[in-house]
């Protein structure tokens, strides 16, 4: 059996890109609460600050979650079907594929990332090291709607979507993505899924507030991309990070709070801020296994098997679509 990569299309110009983002910083500043996607963390050293945030000792879910999918490997690996095509949606960092794909008699992967230089990269280190992987990258923004390739139209299909990504969504975004996601992968489909656990309010809280400040350095990094990209003047220190957990809605927050006011400038237009005014830059929502279970039949999906680890501090949920 031989392997093949395809290189990426290259599916979204650098410019058309460029455009998306001012649009939704002009949008989100325009709103009252202020706020940005957090799909707009990860630039290149974005994406490096979210690697050393995963090695501090206070943020557990990357840890907590691959001691999961390796100690439950084979439990897991049983979910997916022999000669299946695995999907995974936001491939950020592909160490946890790895982990399932060594279990499991996979057939295709299908990395989805919206970054094609990096998709690239890794696409490649995959096929050398799985040899008989065809391993299909598609450059996409996985919250919009695309297509899969076609070599793997005949083949079983398993989402995988790990690292509690779904927990940035709104509740309402999140069912909506999971219903997409059921219609992309098709009848019968699985979907492994990793989502943060509700817990006690101080190891959440420490989680987003750890004592490097790798993570206030990862949410300020946001305005140093729009002052590159976008051509904004934000004065960084006039900013101050700001994570707190909303017991209410069951989700961290994290803010960037004005320590002055001040205006600013974006693409000839004008942003105020009160001192002690707020972006609201992140939500990421904590589910116990119930509320997960009852989202997801919401949107057609079974939920079949729960692994969690000792402490109940992470889940990795096996879907079918019902
Ligand atoms: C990548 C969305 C899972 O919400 O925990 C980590 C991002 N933000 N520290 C999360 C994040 C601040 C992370 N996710």
């Amino acid at each position: 059996m031989t392997a093949h990569v395809r290189l990426p299309r290259i599916a979204v110009p650098d410019d058309a890109g460029r455009r998306a983002f001012l649009s939704d910083v002009i949008a989100g500043l325009s709103a009252d609460p202020k706020q940005i996607p957090p799909k707009y963390f990860y630039d290149e050293r974005g994406s490096q600050l979210f690697e050393v945030i995963t090695r501090t000792p206070e943020y557990y879910p990357t840890r907590i979650e691959t001691g999961i999918l390796t100690e439950q490997a084979g439990a897991i690996a049983g979910f997916v079907p022999t000669g299946a095509a695995l999907v995974e949606f936001g491939a950020g960092s592909l160490a946890k594929a790895r982990i399932l794909l060594a279990a499991a008699s996979v057939k295709a992967f299908v990395p989805v990332d919206i970054s094609a230089a990096y998709l690239a990269g890794e696409a490649a280190r995959f096929s050398r090291e799985l040899p008989g992987l065809d391993v299909l990258p598609v450059v996409a923004d996985f919250t919009a709607p695309f297509v899969l390739p076609a070599e793997i139209a005949a083949l079983p299909k398993v989402g995988f979507f790990p690292g509690s990504t779904i927990g940035n969504f709104e509740p309402h975004e999140a069912a909506a993505f999971l219903r997409h996601a059921g219609r992309l992968l098709g009848p019968g489909a699985r979907l492994i899924i990793g989502v943060d656990l509700v817990k006690d309010p101080d190891t959440l809280t420490r989680a987003y507030n750890d004592a490097a400040g790798v993570t206030a350095e990862f949410n300020l990094n946001l305005l140093r991309r729009i002052n590159r990209e976008l051509g904004a003047n934000f004065d960084l220190s006039g900013f101050w990070h700001r994570a707190v957990y909303n017991r209410d809605l069951r989700r961290i927050e994290m803010h960037l709070a004005s320590r002055v006011r001040q205006r600013v400038r974006i693409d000839g237009h004008c942003f105020d801020f009160r001192r002690g005014e707020t972006i609201h830059t992140e939500s990421s929502y904590k589910y116990t296994p119930d509320l997960f279970r009852t989202l997801a039949a919401g949107s057609g999906w079974r939920l079949a098997e729960t692994w969690t680890d000792r402490d109940g501090w992470f889940a990795v949920h096996a879907l079918i679509m019902a």
